[in-house]
């Protein structure tokens, strides 16, 4: 799946923008400020209808006008349109139908990385669980479908400990199925950390001399390789060695959604032991080790937009960075500055220039 064509109105600063891309690599620059992230921010918009920083609506339209479009075509598809109005929810046309969000991932399967995801590995536990459910989502519609339905039973739940009076029976029956639902959610978690393992060391390896092996694990032992009546024990004593401490919070504090995970270099957390290169080359690591899950599961990689990531790298990482891409049927990458590492850049590309919204080939 390629986009061949790409017309962005009234976006954020993208008042009136239409390129034809290059079905490889597309290398966007542009000073601060002019437009960049906006642009991988629209890709995004347009490829899953959903925008990225979670802004508000309104936010995402130019500030003169009341209302942004984004327009794609694809080799297959003729046009995918996302229209926003002011105060009105978005509006998805495919080939001049009305269609859903969800006909969108099947359509044009993207991935966006963006820079602040090189500090997954540094921050709280919750950004390395939505790394995991990101990544787990796009490879399984399945896993989508079980971490909502865990999550609405979790309301369901934690409205109910916020109660005066519970209702006792409801809230076992609350909990059952959250030990039902949650012991697969973690069992599809730590199926895709020992997958996910088997490439990290030897791609760490790419960037960082070392022998020292890089693992992404559950901060809890002993949850690879459980069956799901193993695991559904697990988390019921844990629910109640707990019980009381929930009534008391009036909220949930076991289970998946407080799930813990650490990047470990021979054994030892990076988080504490590691330097800032290191921390953000592990998600580099991770990221590459997914598309090759991804590739293998689909056998097609998915389109990749990478805002400004080489400006986090160091020259080395830049340069390693740039030499093991994916072969992704397309490629937008932005960063500020031309950096002497693209001459480790091979095949064709195109190199557009972005300035105060507008955006030309160079
Ligand atoms: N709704 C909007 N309407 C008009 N302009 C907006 C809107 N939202 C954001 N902008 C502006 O878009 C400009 C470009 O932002 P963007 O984040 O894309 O820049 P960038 O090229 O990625 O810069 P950097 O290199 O610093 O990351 C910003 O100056 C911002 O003020
Ligand atoms: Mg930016």
């Amino acid at each position: 799946m390629k986009i061949d064509r790409l017309k962005i109105t009234n976006y954020r600063n993208l008042e009136d923008l239409e390129i034809e891309p290059n079905s490889g690599l597309n290398l966007i620059f542009g000073p601060n400020g002019s437009g960049k992230t906006n642009f991988c921010e629209a890709i995004h918009f347009v490829s899953t209808g959903d925008n990225i920083k979670g802004s508000r609506q309104r936010e995402l339209i130019n500030w003169d006008s009341n209302y942004a479009l984004v327009r794609m075509g694809l080799l297959n598809v003729e046009e995918i349109v996302v229209y926003l109005e002011e105060g009105e929810g978005k509006e998805i046309k495919i080939n001049s139908k009305s269609g859903r969000q969800s006909d969108l991932r099947s359509l044009v399967p993207t991935h966006t990385f963006v820079p602040e995801d090189l500090y997954i590995s540094k921050g709280p536990p919750r950004r390395r669980r939505s790394l995991l459910n990101r990544h787990l989502s796009q490879l399984s519609s399945g896993y989508g479908h079980l971490l909502s339905d865990y999550n609405a039973e979790l309301k369901k739940k934690n409205t109910l400990l916020k109660k005066d009076e519970i209702n006792e029976e409801f809230l076992e029956v609350l909990s059952e199925r959250l030990i039902e639902l949650g012991a697969r959610i973690t069992g599809e978690r730590a199926d895709y950390l020992k997958k996910l393992n088997q490439y990290l060391p030897e791609i760490y390896g790419q960037f960082v001399q070392t022998d020292e092996k890089l693992n992404l694990s559950y901060t809890e032992d002993g949850l690879i390789d459980r069956s799901q009546e193993e695991l559904e024990e697990l988390l019921s004593d844990r629910l109640e060695r707990n019980r009381e401490k929930e009534l008391d919070r009036g909220t949930s504090v076991v289970g998946p959604h407080r799930d813990k995970f650490e990047y470990l270099l021979d054994g030892r957390d990076l988080r504490t032991f590691g330097s800032q290169g290191e921390l953000r080359t592990a998600v580099i690591a991770t990221y590459l080790a997914y598309l090759e899950l991804y590739e293998k599961k689909f056998n097609e990689l998915p389109i990749l937009v990478l805002d400004d990531i080489l400006s986090e790298l160091d020259r080395a990482r830049g340069e390693a960075f740039l030499e093991n891409l994916p072969e992704a049927p397309q490629i937008f990458m932005t960063t500020a500055t031309r950096s002497p590492s693209f001459r480790k850049l091979s095949g064709e590309f195109t190199v557009l220039k972005i300035q105060d919204g507008v955006i030309e080939r160079q």
